[in-house]
């Protein structure tokens, strides 16, 4: 009977809105502006595309329907929602790895997210200004390797996160989620705007958008489909949580869509404002940090205004990082509240805390710690690969597989078509897509991933594991480059 009670006094989401806010919240992030336009790029732009929208329409928006009716239908976390739709049965561990995996996620998403309050900080303070690319290489190398200040803006950016969690579903993450997200729209705008507008503008959009069919291979399709699954937040169980909080009329196929387009559309126009600029002023489109934190602030010294264009740029990146961990620490904080029985407040500080310990260890894996090395990565590269390429896809491919094969059409076209009110024609292919196509198509990422399957004969010789993912993540891109600047693009 504790289910009833729960129900009734379970916090949500206030409608729609906030469904779209706080769940796009989650899934646009870190992913969408640094990782998603330089694989496109580099992947054979427009047609990457092309393949990466097939797959979010045709395996990404099944997968987080699959969360959501898990989430909503048991009206718990991850850990209890699987006991309580699945009870006497081993589904939980799936629940009980998302928790685990979430823990894992935010220590090194939140040491990166730190990064960014480093750079606000410094555009602010015109510290950026003068520096050639050299300078700003050893100025983000001293940054990194230090002890003090990155560990500082872990705590400072991990205690924003768990402030905001701590005051709630409704009061906490609804509230801010509504007016971070359309804050983050606005910033995108005004950059994509300046950046499209730059003289010479037409390299960058060329890069990302020129469709080189012949780049389509079978890597691509695999990258693209892991691509789809971080950046769309799947496998986790994060989805599962927010989906406890849907209301119960709720169109969450719908909702799904609409998160899926705002996720791939702000990842589109974060690269039309990033490659235009970095083409206009002759930078190197690499990827990840050195995109970011190097060749950037040195772009934007070169533009007129270029000081409020750095500025905007990182609070536009801290504001995506925020609104992705907050998600994360829901996780863990509807756990302990749910299964251990904790006040809100309690498991917030405790979660924060225990998040913060391995927190600290990850950044100093860069400094101080960089000696604990596994396969050749640092305590950070660990827990990236660990979550993103093992986690993410088993926890993605068992709760398809839970959804097609356990829990049932019956159940699952309830929960989707909430209790009959809703038209649910898609039924048959949902379902079609659940038990066969999105397991069979991540089970191919996972050992992709992995190195056991990879289709690329470059890489068909490598055995080790990490070196193979570490070169899929960071095919240099001079093989592309030469081939763009030949071209004329008048
Ligand atoms: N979707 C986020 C991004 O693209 O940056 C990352 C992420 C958030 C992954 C939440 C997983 C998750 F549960």
């Amino acid at each position: 009977m504790a289910g009833i009670s729960n129900k009734i006094d379970r916090d949500s989401f206030s409608g729609k809105f906030a469904v779209i806010a706080a769940t796009a919240g989650s899934a646009v992030g870190l992913g969408n502006i640094w990782r998603f336009p330089y694989v496109a790029g580099e992947n054979g732009g427009g047609a990457f595309l092309f393949v990466y929208l097939i797959i979010i329409l045709a395996i990404g928006i099944p997968v987080m329907m699959s969360e959501f009716v898990i989430g909503r239908a048991a009206q718990k976390n991850p850990y209890g929602a699987f006991k309580t739709l699945a009870p006497k049965k081993p589904w939980f561990l799936i629940g009980l790895m998302g928790v685990v995996a979430a823990f894992m996620i935010l220590a090194f998403y939140t040491a990166v997210s730190g990064w960014t309050l480093e750079y606000i900080y410094q555009s602010a303070s015109g510290n950026l200004i003068g520096k050639n690319h050299e300078q700003l290489t050893n100025m983000f190398d001293t940054f990194l390797t230090g002890s003090v200040r990155p560990v500082l803006w872990f705590m400072i950016f991990m205690s924003f996160t768990g402030l905001i969690v701590m005051s709630g579903i409704r009061d906490g993450i609804e509230k801010y989620t509504r007016f971070l997200m359309p804050m983050l729209f606005v910033i995108l705008a005004v950059l994509c705007i300046r950046s499209v507008t730059l003289p010479g503008a037409s390299k960058g959009i060329y890069f990302l958008f020129h469709p080189d069919f012949s780049k389509i291979n079978s890597k691509v399709i695999l990258e693209a489909l892991g691509q789809a699954f971080f950046s769309m937040s799947i496998g986790m169980g994060t989805l599962i949580t927010y989906g406890s909080y849907f209301p119960k009329n709720d169109n969450m196929a719908s909702s799904a869509g609409f998160i899926a387009l705002t996720d791939t559309l702000v990842a589109i126009i974060a690269g039309l404002a990033i490659f235009p600029a970095v083409f206009a002023f002759g930078g190197s489109p690499g990827s990840g940090e050195g995109l970011v934190f190097i060749t950037l602030p040195g772009i934007f010294q070169q533009m007129p205004g270029g000081v409020i264009f750095s500025l905007l740029f990182f609070v536009l990146l801290a504001v995506a990082a925020l609104t992705s961990t907050i998600s994360v620490l829901e996780v863990i904080v509807a756990y302990f509240t749910e299964e251990l029985g904790m006040t809100r407040k309690r498991a917030t500080g405790t979660a924060t805390i225990l998040v913060s310990v391995l927190g600290v260890v990850t950044v100093l894996s860069w400094s101080s710690l960089g000696f604990l090395k596994l396969f050749n990565k640092n305590i950070f590269e660990l827990l990236e690969f660990s979550t993103a390429n093992v986690m993410l896809p088993i926890g993605g491919f068992f709760i398809v597989i839970f959804i097609g094969w356990f829990f049932g059409k019956k159940r699952t076209t309830a929960e989707l078509s909430n209790e009959g009110e809703l038209k649910v024609r898609y039924m048959p292919l949902y379902m079609f897509i659940v038990r066969f196509v999105a397991p069979v198509a991540i089970a191919m990422v996972f050992l992709y991933g992995l190195g056991f399957f990879n289709p690329s004969e470059k890489q068909a010789a490598k055995t080790d594991p990490t070196e193979v993912v570490d070169s899929v993540q960071e095919n240099s891109l001079q093989a592309v480059l030469p081939e763009i600047q030949d071209d004329s693009l008048k």
